[in-house]
Formats: C-alpha cells, sequence, structure tokens
C-alpha cells in the first residue's frame, strides 16, 4: 500500500500509482480535472448554495489535492471550511515535492504556501492553512475511526478501488458515516458499482447518478435525507 511512484495523468496533472497493483490515486484521465469535476462541482459547490460554513470529511487525504482544491474554492466563493481528513498511510515529502500541483493549478506563492503547509502541518492536531480553512487530518483507518454524530456537511469518500477494498465500502462502514453526517449532507464517491450503491443505499442513504469525469461515464452523490 505504502510503494507509490509519481506518474501523469492526460490532463497533465500528476498522481501516485501504487507500484504493482495497477491502481492509481485519481482518474489516468485527468487527476485535477476528476477532483474538480465529481468533489468540487458535484460536493462543495452544491453544498454552497445552502451553507457558507461548511464542514468536509475526507476519507483519503493522500496527495492533498482535494483539500487545495476545497481551499481555493473558500477563498473565491467566501466560504468557511472546517476539512477533516484521515490517511492510514501519509505520503513520504519527497513524493509530496514532485507533485506538479501548484505550477498545474498556476497557484501563487501565498497558494502555494497553503499547499505546503497542507502536507506539513502535524497530525491528529487542528491547524489553520488560511483563516478560512481548518484542516485536522488524521493518521488513522478509516475501520478504526470513530465519528461525531450529526457532524459533516459533505464527505469525500475518495478510498481506492472496492475491487481492492472492498472491506472499505461496505454497509457498515457507511452506516458509521451516514450517522455523522448532518441531515441534508452530501456524500461524494466516483464509485457507480452496484454493490457499492446496494450498500449505499442499505445504510440509508438516496443515491443521484450523475454524469461523469472524461474517462468515466457515471458517479455517485449520496444523500442523508
Ligand atoms: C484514492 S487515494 C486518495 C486520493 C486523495 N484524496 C488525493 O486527493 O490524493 C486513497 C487514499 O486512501 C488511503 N487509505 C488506504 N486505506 C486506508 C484506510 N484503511 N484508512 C484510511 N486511509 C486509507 C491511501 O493511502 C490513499 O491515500
Amino acid at each position: 500500500m505504502n510503494k507509490r511512484q509519481i506518474v501523469i495523468t492526460e490532463d497533465g496533472s500528476s498522481t501516485l500509482e501504487l507500484i504493482g497493483m495497477d491502481e492509481h490515486f485519481h482518474s489516468m484521465h485527468g487527476a485535477i480535472q476528476e477532483s474538480k469535476h465529481i468533489f468540487i462541482q458535484n460536493g462543495l459547490q452544491q453544498k454552497a448554495k445552502e451553507k457558507s460554513t461548511i464542514r468536509i470529511f475526507e476519507m483519503g487525504f493522500g496527495t492533498g489535492l482535494n483539500a487545495v482544491l476545497s481551499l481555493l474554492f473558500a477563498k473565491e466563493n467566501d466560504l468557511q471550511i472546517d476539512y477533516f481528513s484521515i490517511e492510514a498511510y501519509p505520503l513520504e515529502l519527497e513524493l509530496v515535492q514532485k507533485l506538479n500541483f501548484t505550477e498545474q493549478l498556476d497557484l501563487s506563492k501565498e497558494q502555494t504556501n497553503s499547499f505546503q503547509k497542507l502536507h506539513l502541518c502535524a497530525w491528529n492536531l487542528p491547524t489553520e492553512i488560511q483563516a478560512c480553512f481548518f484542516l485536522e487530518k488524521r493518521n488513522v483507518k478509516l475501520e478504526e475511526l470513530i465519528l461525531e454524530s450529526d457532524s459533516f456537511d459533505l464527505v469525500y469518500f475518495d478510498a481506492f478501488n472496492p475491487d481492492l477494498q472492498p472491506e472499505l465500502w461496505t454497509e457498515e462502514i457507511f452506516r458509521k458515516i451516514y450517522l455523522a453526517m448532518t441531515s441534508g449532507g452530501i456524500l461524494m464517491t466516483y464509485s457507480a458499482k452496484g454493490k457499492v450503491k446496494r450498500a449505499f443505499k442499505a445504510a440509508g442513504f438516496v443515491l443521484n447518478a450523475l454524469p461523469g469525469p472524461p474517462g468515466k461515464r457515471e458517479i455517485t452523490q449520496a444523500i442523508k435525507i
């Protein structure tokens, strides 16, 4: 799980490959394109129509791409974001430094500093990255995580493929997340597999099948009614 190497996706942005496992942190059709489409446009942008203070839970901090895109969106749209992200296998800084998001997103000096701070800040301690964005990243496995109930307005469920980690895509895990979400909360994920959708429904979610980014026909938006 922690033998990883940098690869470049079709939109020019970098991602990581799990060596020998044919698994990537993002779509090979475009890492930035995928994250923006699934998590920002169909998740954060939708929630921001209702609220300006938003609590996000991310499963899988990884490269910090979803986090930095959320921070940029918060700044542009006058939002206040409280971002809680978990990661079982934190990246080595040497790999983080090889990611090309700062160039691909054309980040200013201040934004680049914020991206670095997302990675350099301490684990298991809430940290102000910018006034509009607080991060707590926790070094824990999803299976062992205990979540407060009624806490999160938005969830980025960004685990590896259900074929690789079926234990993370179960009704039991989804139920734990459902209970941690506020009513009207939105969960976004890239998977639209039948088995995954059945587990979401069994956990109580109502599902919307949405068009995916290039290379993916469908993605899943799960709502806590
Ligand atoms: C698809 S990648 C996430 C990509 C990430 N959101 C990003 O923008 O780079 C899945 C992430 O989940 C982490 N992970 C794998 N198993 C886990 C577990 N049991 N609990 C928590 N994190 C896990 C991996 O190390 C990896 O960083």
